[in-house]
């Protein structure tokens, strides 16, 4: 009561507080509770031993797809056991390609996301430090649609990371990975409240569609990040 009655009578203290706060760039934050989602889900992997591919749709600069990377080196040493994951990424590299009218949003315009490829690919061979990974280049329509994860020689995933923004391109990403799921598998939608809480649209929409059709996979919601992020297990298939 003191304190707050202190601060009653002295306006400046949140004055001071709330302007160093907006100092702190909402990307920066955001970034770091990505790596903390990345971090939870690998020390879980790790705790409960399910074993399988880290799998990620949407790389673009390789910020997330390098961290996964390096947190799994730290997992190995923290738990003493290696979990041979492979990790696989997948983008054009260009951008979202043709956006479909209920996936427009003023924010995810492809063009942003065109990267300096070669530049992005030499950086995440440095980090990778020797781990086995690959980057499943193109638009989802032409890698995965048609695919099934045995044709790319996945088997089981165990962590999916969704970052690839929108309805159409998640669907694709779920559709995709649907035989890859096992008990423990944890799936990251990093954009997962966007597109006004419309639930027919983005990563939501495209999830709940998923799980309207596949009523038989269970998942369990397990943590929320950042400013749009949602974490679920699967916990069971029956
Ligand atoms: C938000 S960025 C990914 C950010 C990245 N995970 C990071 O942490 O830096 C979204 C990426 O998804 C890719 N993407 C979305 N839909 C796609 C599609 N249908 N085909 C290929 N790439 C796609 C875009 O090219 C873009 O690079």
């Amino acid at each position: 009561m003191k304190l707050l009655n202190f601060i009653k009578n002295n306006l400046f203290i949140q004055n001071f507080f709330s302007s160093l706060f907006c100092l702190s760039h909402p990307f920066f934050e955001n970034v770091l509770a990505k790596y903390s989602a990345i971090k939870k889900s690998m020390f879980m992997i790790y705790h409960d031993e399910t074993r399988g591919s880290y799998l990620e749709f949407g790389v673009f600069t390789g910020n997330s797809f390098n961290f996964a990377m390096k947190i799994n080196m730290k997992m190995e040493k923290l738990f003493d056991k290696k979990m041979d994951i492979e990790f696989v990424g997948f983008d054009s590299f260009s951008g979202f390609g043709e956006i479909k009218k209920e996936d427009e949003n003023p924010t995810f315009k492809s063009q942003f996301f065109k990267v300096d490829e070669k530049k992005v690919l030499r950086n995440i061979k440095k980090n990778s430090n020797g781990q086995r990974y690959r980057l499943i280049k193109g638009f989802y329509k032409d890698t995965i649609k048609e695919k099934t994860p045995k044709d790319l020689d996945i088997e089981k995933s165990s962590i999916i990371l969704i970052d690839c923004d929108l309805k159409d391109s998640t669907l694709l990403a779920l559709n995709f990975c649907k035989s890859t799921f096992q008990e423990g598998t944890i799936i990251i939608f990093d954009d997962f409240n966007y597109f006004q809480g419309n639930e027919l649209k983005g990563e939501y929409g495209a999830f709940e569609d998923f799980k309207k059709n596949n009523p038989g996979i269970l998942f369990r919601r397990i943590f929320d990040y950042g400013y749009s992020g949602r974490a679920f297990i699967v916990s069971k298939i029956k």
